[in-house]
Formats: structure tokens, sequence, C-alpha cells
């Protein structure tokens, strides 16, 4: 299907006796919110180390849009158009937004003699970083010392870090974790004008935002796929409420 932008095939990943990921298959389709939902420690980072490659598969493969991946470098993954953000932030505190979003896309084009050349200066670096801070409605906070954000406007950050590389497909791990209410539901919002142009696969505990932002849920756990489905049947399915939804671990 020429719709499939990401497609994970059969992936297994063991460490040591601990099988990790269990020959999970999912898809991720143009224009859509695929979310993946789970326990703690049931893989779901696991599996985006798959996907962004800082962990290889034992078994199976990976494709975006229709070329494999599955042996790539992260940074050949990231030049063929896959977005990601972490779980943990990277960004350089005492430096401005803007400056944080230009060196992630000067790593990217990384032409040695770009070192040389002053990055405030580059368009080539200013003109995606800028648009990327207007898809998050930060722009006015353009030349802001990242230290005097919001919690909140620190996670626009990572993903207009991500959207300044213009992906194919964005990777997002819990990228509501530790924000208050107010900061999740700009978030949320964000995130749904953003499918449109991007789709993403969000690995979310926030369960509102995945109800509200998901058009395909897949719940992983102790390293499997048990159920796949839209936001209404995984609130129905019984072996979700028992494996998940009633857990208070998540
Ligand atoms: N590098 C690693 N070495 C050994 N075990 C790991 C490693 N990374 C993760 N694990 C284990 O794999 C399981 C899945 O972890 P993880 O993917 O981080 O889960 P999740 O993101 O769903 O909380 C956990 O039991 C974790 O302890
Ligand atoms: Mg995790």
């Amino acid at each position: 299907m020429s719709d499939v932008i990401l497609s994970l095939q059969h992936l297994h990943k063991r460490f040591g006796a601990l099988q990790a990921t269990h020959d999970v298959s999912l898809e991720l389709h143009q224009g859509e919110i695929h979310a993946l939902i789970g326990p703690n420690g049931a893989g779901k980072s696991t599996l985006i180390g798959q996907i962004a490659g800082n962990l290889r598969p034992d078994e199976g493969s990976v494709f975006l849009a229709g070329t494999e991946i599955t042996q790539m470098s992260i940074a050949q993954r990231a030049r063929l158009g896959l977005g990601r953000s972490f779980q943990v932030s990277s960004l350089a505190e005492p430096l401005s937004v803007m400056r944080n979003v230009m060196m992630g896309v000067q790593a990217l084009q990384s032409h040695s003699f770009r070192f040389w050349k002053p990055i405030a200066r580059d368009k080539a670096l200013l003109e995606p970083a800028y648009e990327a801070l207007e898809r998050m409605q930060l722009s006015h906070r353009a030349w802001t010392p990242v230290s005097e954000l919001s919690h909140g406007e620190r996670r626009q950050v990572e993903v207009a870090c991500a959207l300044a590389l213009k992906p194919r497909a964005l990777l997002l791990d819990e990228p509501m974790a530790g924000l208050g209410p107010e900061g999740s539901a700009k978030l949320t919002e964000l995130l749904e004008a953003l499918k449109h142009e991007v789709p993403i696969l969000l690995i979310e505990h926030d369960m509102e935002a995945v109800f509200r932002l998901a058009d395909r849920i897949s719940v992983l756990v102790s390293g499997s796929v048990i159920a796949h489905g839209d936001s209404h049947a995984i609130k129905q399915d019984p072996r979700v409420r028992e494996a998940y939804l009633g857990n208070d671990d998540a």
C-alpha cells in the first residue's frame, strides 16, 4: 500500500534472557497518528530504538517509505526522513531556541565546510528552523534561551528540532511526560494539526491525549502486541483493560 510510511515486520529483540520485542509488526500510514501504549517495561522504547537505529533487531525488518532501513545508521535514517524526539531532553539550555533547532539541521547537513560559516547567518539553517518553530507556535520565543522556557515550551522545541529536518515520519517517545494539564492540552492540539503533514508514531502514557489523538492504537505488553485498533475498540478490549488500562502503574 502506497500510503504506508513506516512498516515494522516481525521484529524480535533480546537482551540476554529477556525478550524485549517479540514478533512486532505494525504500520504507520500517511496522515495518521498511531499510538503505541503499554505498561512500563513493555518494550516501547526498545521498539523506537530499532526504528530510529540505536538498536538493531535480532530478526525482522523496518521499512521507511518502501526503503529497507533495518541495517542503516541513525544518521542515514534521519537523512531518509525519520524524525524523532527523545524521552530525555537533549536541548542545550544556555542557547536560544533558534540556535538549538538550527544545530539539529546543521548536524544532518554536516558538510564539514559548514563549520566555518557563522551559524546564525546561514539561511539554509535559519529558514527550516524558523518554519518548524512557527508550526510549533514558538516563533515568538526564537531568541529566548531554552533555560527560560516552561517545560511545555521545551517539548515544543524538541518537536520543532525534529520537524526542521522535514521528516516523512515522526517518532515521539512520551512527549507529554511531566507536563501539566495545560502543557499537555497545548501539545495535543499542536500534534493534532501536525499529523496531516507528518504521520506520527506516538508513545504516550497520557491516555486522554492518546484517545483524543490516535487514529490507531497498538498495545504492547511484555514485548508483544496484544491488540490493534481504534480508540473505541481499544477501550472495549478486555485483554487491554486487564493488561493495561486497569494497571495503576500506567
Ligand atoms: N539496553 C538494555 N539492556 C538490557 N535490558 C534492557 C535494555 N533496554 C531495555 N531493557 C529492558 O527491556 C525491557 C523493555 O524496556 P523499554 O523498552 O525501556 O520499556 P518501555 O519503554 O515500554 O518502558 C525492560 O525490561 C528493560 O529493563
Ligand atoms: Mg520507555
